[in-house]
C-alpha cells in the first residue's frame, strides 16, 4: 500500500544530506486514480504548500495531501540544503520522517500512505485524515471557561499528547515542533501528531526550532541543548495553553516579553499567581486560584523535570 517506503535498517539516518539515498527516490507519479482531489483544508502560513482533502479510492476513505510546492522542496534535500544551510527544518526531513515514522503504527502518530510526485514536481505526502481537526482550533472554539471543568475536559488530551510525545522519543525522534496546531485529535479522543519538519534525531542538538511561546529557554542560547527535554517544555506550555485558553508568553528569548522574564526572575508558581486571565465574560483573576491543585503541580513538576533533565543529567 505504501508505495514509497524508507530503509528501517539500523543504518537509517535522517539527516537530510545523508536521507535522499535511503528515501525511495525519485517518489512515484501521483495516481490520479487512485486519489480523486476533494478540496483544500488548510493554506500554509508561507507559500510552501497547503493541506488538501483526497478521496482514496483504494480504501474508500478520505485522506490527507499534504502538498510541498516544488519551489519549497527544490526536488532533493541536497539542492534544498545548498539553497537553505541555515535553515533547521526542511521538508526532505519531513518526508522522511512522516513516512518512517507513519508507517509504524505507532501510537500517538498520523499514519502515512506514502508520498508521490505530482506533474508539476509537487511533492504529496498522503496521511490519515483525522476528521476532528487540530486542538488549536477546538481550544479556540471551546467555550468552557477556564478552570476546574476545562482543566477536566482538558486532562485526557495532555495525557495523550504525553503518550505521543513518549512513542516517538521511544524510537529516538524529538518532534521540535509541538504545539496545539500541530496536534490533532483524532474520533477516539487520542492525540496525533503531525509535522515532522523540525524533528531532531541527535541527542543533543542547537538552534531555534518550534513556535515562539513553546520553544525551550535554552534554544535562544548557542549552548548545544537536549531537544527531548525541549518536546517536554513545549508539552507544559500546550498543556498551559489548552487549559488557560490564552499563551502564558508572547516568546521565550531573554528581554523581549515581560511575562517570560517574570516567570524567569521568580518561577511559576509566581507567574501562575500574577498572571491573569483573559476570557471573554470571565472576571480576570489569576492561574493560580482558577485551577484544582494537580494541574498546579503538574506544571510545576514538568517544569522540575526539564530542569533536573537539562541541567544536571547533561
Ligand atoms: N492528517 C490531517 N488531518 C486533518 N487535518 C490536518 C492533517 N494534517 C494537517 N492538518 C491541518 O493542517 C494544518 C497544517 O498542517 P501541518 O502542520 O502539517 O502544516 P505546516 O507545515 O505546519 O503549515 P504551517 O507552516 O502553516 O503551520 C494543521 O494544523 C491541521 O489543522
Ligand atoms: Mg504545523
Amino acid at each position: 500500500m505504501c508505495v514509497s517506503t524508507v530503509s528501517t535498517e539500523h543504518d537509517w539516518n535522517f539527516e537530510t544530506t545523508r536521507m535522499a539515498p535511503v528515501l525511495d527516490l525519485p517518489l512515484p507519479p501521483l495516481d490520479k486514480k487512485r486519489f480523486r482531489f476533494v478540496e483544500v483544508l488548510a493554506q500554509q502560513d508561507r507559500p510552501i504548500g497547503q493541506i488538501e482533502l483526497y478521496h482514496d479510492c483504494q480504501q474508500n476513505c478520505k485522506v490527507v495531501g499534504k502538498r510541498m510546492l516544488r519551489s519549497w522542496t527544490l526536488g532533493s534535500a541536497k539542492e534544498f540544503e545548498d539553497e537553505h544551510p541555515e535553515l533547521l527544518e526542511s521538508p526532505w526531513k519531513e518526508l522522511a520522517l512522516s513516512l518512517f515514522v507513519g508507517s509504524t503504527e505507532m501510537k500517538g502518530i498520523c499514519k502515512c500512505y506514502g508520498a508521490f510526485e505530482d506533474p508539476k514536481g509537487d511533492v504529496l505526502i498522503f496521511l490519515e485524515y483525522i476528521c476532528g481537526g487540530d486542538i488549536h482550533d477546538l481550544a479556540r472554539r471551546c467555550t468552557t471557561e477556564p478552570g476546574p471543568e476545562r482543566e477536566a475536559k482538558a486532562w485526557p488530551v495532555i495525557l495523550s499528547l504525553l503518550g505521543a510525545v513518549q512513542s516517538l522519543h521511544h524510537i529516538g525522534v524529538a518532534h521540535g515542533d509541538i504545539s496545539l496546531e500541530n496536534a490533532l485529535l483524532s474520533p477516539d479522543g487520542e492525540v496525533r501528531l503531525v509535522d515532522f519538519a523540525a524533528s531532531v534525531t541527535d541527542t543533543r542538538t542547537r538552534g531555534i526550532r518550534g513556535k515562539p511561546s513553546y520553544q525551550a529557554p535554552e534554544m535562544h542560547t548557542p549552548n548545544s541543548y537536549d531537544p527531548f527535554a525541549a518536546d517536554l517544555f513545549a508539552c507544559g506550555v500546550f498543556a498551559y495553553c489548552l487549559v488557560v485558553a490564552d499563551y502564558p508568553w508572547r516568546c521565550t528569548s531573554p528581554n523581549k516579553c515581560a511575562a517570560f522574564d517574570f516567570y524567569l526572575l521568580h518561577g511559576l508558581p509566581a507567574f501562575l499567581a500574577q498572571r491573569k486571565l483573559r476570557f471573554e465574560g470571565m472576571q480576570r483573576c489569576c492561574p493560580a486560584i482558577c485551577f484544582r491543585s494537580h494541574f498546579m503541580c503538574f506544571l510545576i513538576c514538568i517544569c522540575m523535570y526539564i530542569y533536573i533533565y537539562t541541567h544536571l543529567c547533561m
